[in-house]
């Protein structure tokens, strides 16, 4: 796909006179990579398990084990992905932010960890991660180790499948509750430190560059309009028309893993 020259140049120029840059990214930051999206793949794993009917803490209490090894099968096939070529230039473009005085900040709705091993550090994961754990019970925060993806095996039902009915473990400080992943499922609030960071980082922004985000769920998709509303140029990178398509101030139609790099640093790699 390519993205008509005019409103690259535009977005070059937004980007180069801005010394305060937010970015909001959403699944399709990391569908290059292999992850799939929320709502572009709603076949066969994704159907059969959707997030929508997984993610919510009813389902966690009526079926621990089918929504822990959902979990389980979603951490070990993040591990099996690499960051892709958007991740890496963020990462790249966060250091010479930082260099030139400026800053990039990331705020994400992923729950995935491809921005960290992009080499970009995180300001806030809005919607958790699925690295972190703690007890459904009393709250306490544990270690566990989800383990990796037996390779070239991973993402098929049939791995799912083998691991369904793994039960969450015992919680080791109250001993009676079980983990629970640390993401915010459907109907529960936001970690309040993330999204007031968030809404800070917004606020204060020169630039605000949306990434493979539907914009349809709240209070994630607020973020753009903050932006705006404070006086902040809003870039949208995303190959289909979202709700904030409209309102942006430029809308690049493409990928993430094709324009970051482009949008970000020039052809040496660099930041342009
Ligand atoms: N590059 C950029 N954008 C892409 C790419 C890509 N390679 N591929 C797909 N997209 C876009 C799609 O066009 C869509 O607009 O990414 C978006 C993905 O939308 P969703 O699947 O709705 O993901 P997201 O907006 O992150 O969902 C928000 O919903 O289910 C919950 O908690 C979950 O964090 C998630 C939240």
């Amino acid at each position: 796909m390519t993205v008509a020259s005019g409103l690259l140049h535009t977005a070059r120029k937004l980007t180069e006179d801005a010394t305060r840059v937010v970015v909001l990214s959403g699944a399709g930051m990391s569908a290059e990579s292999g992850v799939p999206t929320f709502r572009d793949a709603q076949t066969g794993l994704w159907e059969r398990y959707s997030p929508e009917q997984l993610a919510t803490e009813e389902a966690f209490r009526a079926e621990p084990d089918l929504v822990w090894s959902w979990y389980l099968w979603r951490a070990r096939m993040v591990r099996a992905c690499e960051p892709n070529a958007g991740h890496r230039a963020l990462g790249v473009a966060q250091h010479r932010c930082a260099e030139r005085g400026g800053s990039l900040q990331v705020v994400t709705q992923n729950v995935d960890d491809l921005h960290e091993r992009g080499g970009a550090e995180v300001l806030a994961h809005l919607h958790g991660s699925l690295f972190e754990y703690r007890c459904a019970d009393c709250d306490a925060p544990a270690e566990f180790d989800p383990g990796t993806a037996e390779a070239g095996h991973m993402g098929t039902e049939e791995d799912l499948e083998k691991m369904l009915r793994t039960p969450p473990p015992i919680c080791s400080q109250c001993a009676h509750g079980t983990l629970r992943p640390g993401i915010v499922w459907f109907g529960e609030m936001l970690p309040m430190d993330a999204f007031s960071s968030a809404q800070t980082a917004v606020e204060q922004c020169d630039l605000a560059l949306v990434v493979g985000t539907s914009g349809l769920v709240q209070p994630a998709a607020s973020l753009p309009y903050r932006a705006l509303g404070s006086g902040a140029a809003v870039v949208e990178i995303n190959p289909e028309a979202t709700p904030l398509s409209d309102d942006a101030t430029v809308t690049l139609r493409g990928t993430a893993a094709e324009l970051l790099p482009e949008l970000l640093l020039d052809s040496s790699g660099a930041l342009s």
